[in-house]
């Protein structure tokens, strides 16, 4: 079954076919994707503006899918489904899409199907050179979500913990925004943090021995008064790379530590990274150097499947068309959808 995945939920036009029969072999099905980041758009904003992100949608969604076909040598009439991102995100953008597939599968008399975006990122290692086996916890850690889930089957996910108020990307962010760094934060503090000392500057652990949940606002404040201190915004160049070190540092040694207590807790072995922030190394690292010590093993998704991408989608999309579920004729989106 060759199904095409679409990805508009925010700033990324993402477009993939998966093909099951591919599975198995080197590129796990995935027969070929075409990204396109709208980041320097918004880029003069500090953040994503979602009317424009929609416009760029619309704009580059059927360019980018007759590249797809002729990366990938299929012709539309081969493919045999459509998934979509359905939520959550912002809902123009995710209108783009869904309106998209679902009108281009009811053209091709095909099904279509709305997928859900953390279900993508939590299924997204699945298609790496290591999949790991149900039952697993996953750490989903987006712009927009932190999440530590037991994983039991498709569609079989338990909330153990989340954020109580900011995401972990969300929060590198905004660290990086007062560092005077552009968006996406995430990669640019990762970046400026090598070859510095993470253990400079002592930044605070919220929540650190309270449940599974998370806490990231207060982390705001922490960076903020540190640059203030130290008046690392704008003076030695080493202070700030201190300061992106330290509290890369702080924020890694939280989730990690969290993801032992969730393993221990569900007495489960395996442990699976998603969203964004997975991509960070020095959060991969850490994982495998701390999981090792209580023999589990951390799984994760190629860097280029860890941000938003529509293989993730597509292959969601497959997993539940092959459950037996697909979309009606409406199309509706849910900017707000709970996993
Ligand atoms: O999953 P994603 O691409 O989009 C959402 O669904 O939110 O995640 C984007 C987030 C951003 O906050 C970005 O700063 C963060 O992931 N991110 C990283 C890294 N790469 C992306 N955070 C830390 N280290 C990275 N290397
Ligand atoms: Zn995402």
């Amino acid at each position: 079954m060759k199904v095409l995945g679409l990805e508009t939920s925010c700033d990324e036009t993402g477009l993939a076919i998966f093909d099951s029969e591919q599975m198995g072999s080197d590129n796990q099905g995935l027969v070929g994707q075409v990204l396109y980041s709208q980041i320097e758009l918004h880029a003069l904003y500090g953040g994503v503006v979602p009317e424009l992100a929609s416009r760029d949608h619309i704009r580059k969604l059927v360019p980018l899918l007759n590249e797809l076909l002729e990366q990938c040598d299929v012709k539309k009439s081969e493919i045999d489904a459509i998934a979509y991102t359905k939520g959550p995100g912002l809902i123009g953008a995710l209108m783009t899409g869904a309106l998209f597939g679902r009108s281009l599968a009811y053209g091709l008399g095909i099904p279509a199907i709305g997928v859900h975006h953390m279900e993508g990122h939590l299924l997204a290692p699945l298609m790496g050179a290591k999949p790991p086996a149900f039952p697993f916890v996953s750490l989903l850690v987006s712009g927009g979500h932190t999440q530590l889930i037991a994983a039991h089957g498709i569609g079989q996910y338990e909330i153990l913990g989340e954020s109580i108020d900011d995401a972990a990307g969300e929060c590198f962010d905004k660290a990086a925004k007062m560092l005077g760094l552009p968006y996406p934060g995430g990669p640019n503090i990762a970046k400026l943090a090598e070859n510095s000392d993470q253990n400079t500057y002592d930044l605070p652990r919220p929540m650190l021995h309270r449940g599974l949940d998370f806490s990231f606002s207060g982390m705001k404040t922490a960076v903020h008064n540190l640059i203030k201190d130290t008046d690392g915004s704008d003076s030695d160049p080493q202070v700030r790379a201190d300061i992106a070190a330290s509290f890369q540092h702080a924020m890694v040694d939280t989730l990690v530590k969290k993801c032992v207590k969730a393993l221990k807790q569900v007495s489960m072995s395996r442990l699976v990274i998603a969203g964004g922030v997975s991509a960070n190394t020095h959060l991969r690292e850490t994982l495998e150097a701390e999981l090792a010590k209580i023999n589990a093993t951390v799984h994760y998704a190629p860097p280029a499947l860890c941000t938003d991408n529509g293989a993730m989608i597509a292959y969601a999309g497959f997993e539940r068309l092959q459950a037996g579920q697909a979309d009606d004729l409406a199309v509706s989106c849910i900017p707000r959808w709970p996993m």
